[in-house]
């Protein structure tokens, strides 16, 4: 078969095409014939060689979507459309930036479709990071109020999208007033100008606090959000894009409210239930939710990808079609 392979950790230029054996199927596992995978910002961090657990030569991508090729357990006839998310994928094994990889049946979610291969290849790893955040760890409900830190972000855009179709308020924050009417336009209720302490603007709105916050932002505002909770509402965290992973000081009974509760979601595929990607892909298809596909790439240009998704020029997901 035909692979990318990350041959040591370095630059874009370290991915190579190579001719590789097709990969063994074993006990437990399935063998998929890939058709399409999203690039990730976390694989950039394990091509430079900063995933403790990544060892070179490494097939990368943590996510793919294709069909079952083979599988020992009968669980799945070949044909089966699937997407294979996390769980090691492209980093303790090899992974997606391949013709064919072999998963644990965990890992492997089944789903009908006939959207293209690449819309599909666009959404697993989306679709864990929102639908994992707001149903496993937010337990979103119809009716609740959620405040969006961070909205303007991909994973906000598509979490406020996601929890409009569920019949939520939204609020989200950007630090840009030119992005306002950008965030109105993808479903949000409020926007609300963030200048990292936006609790009392909230309060102003919902006098009483939110019942859920999605943190994206991270340790910068996450003691400004747990502000903005009602009591037993609850704050997850799920991104950094204020670039900070550790909070030097921290107070629980204090930066917590009474009552309060804070959660993080951290990707873990083992955390979400299989029937969600289904009704998710039906969203996409029925037009309720919009992917913002920025670029589709080929895997002879999986070096091209890997460039532009670094220079930041990606205004959505980029996708490799195989
Ligand atoms: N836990 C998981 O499983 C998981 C999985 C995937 C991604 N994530 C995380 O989710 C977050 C969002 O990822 P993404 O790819 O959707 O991001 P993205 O699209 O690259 O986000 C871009 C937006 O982030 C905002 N931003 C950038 N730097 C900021 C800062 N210092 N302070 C406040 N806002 C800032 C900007 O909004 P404005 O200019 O409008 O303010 C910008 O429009 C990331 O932290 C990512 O690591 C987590």
């Amino acid at each position: 078969m035909k692979a990318a392979v990350t041959t040591k950790a370095g630059n874009p230029d370290v991915i190579e095409i190579q001719e590789r054996s097709k990969p063994q199927i074993k006990e437990g596992w399935v063998l998929i014939k890939i058709k399409a995978f999203g690039l990730n910002r976390s694989e950039i961090f394990t091509r430079q060689g900063h995933s403790p657990d990544v060892t070179f030569p490494r097939i990368q991508g943590i996510e793919c979507v294709g069909e079952i090729e083979e599988d020992l357990s009968g669980t799945y006839k070949t044909g089966q459309k699937v997407a294979a998310i996390m769980g090691g994928l492209g980093r303790n094994f090899d992974g997606g930036y391949a013709e064919f990889t072999t998963v644990p049946l965990e890992i492997a979610f089944p789903f009908e479709s006939d959207l293209p291969w690449t819309v599909l290849g666009a959404i697993p790893e989306m679709f864990q990071t929102v639908s994992g955040s707001l149903n496993e760890a937010l337990e979103i409900n119809e009716g609740e109020t959620l405040l969006i830190r961070g909205g303007t972000s991909s994973i906000g855009m598509l979490a406020c999208q996601l929890a409009k179709t569920k019949g939520l308020t939204v609020i989200s924050t950007t630090r840009n007033p030119d992005k306002e009417n950008h965030l109105k336009e993808n479903g949000a209720d409020y926007v609300l100008l963030d200048n990292g302490k936006i609790h009392h603007a909230l309060k102003n709105l919902f006098p009483n606090g939110v019942d859920k916050v999605l943190e994206l932002i991270g340790i910068e505002t996450l003691k400004d959000s747990l502000q903005c909770i009602r009591p037993k509402g609850t704050v997850c965290m799920t991104g950094i894009l204020g670039g900070s992973w550790t909070m030097q000081e921290f107070t629980p009974m204090g930066d917590i409210p009474s009552l309060g509760r804070l959660t993080v979601y951290m990707g873990d595929s083992a955390n979400l239930q299989k029937d969600l990607l289904q009704e998710f892909i039906n969203a996409v298809a029925a037009g309720k939710i919009n992917l913002n596909i920025d670029k589709i790439f080929k895997l002879d240009e999986i070096s091209e990808a890997h460039t532009y998704m670094e220079s930041n020029q990606a205004k959505g997901k980029i996708v490799v079609e195989i």
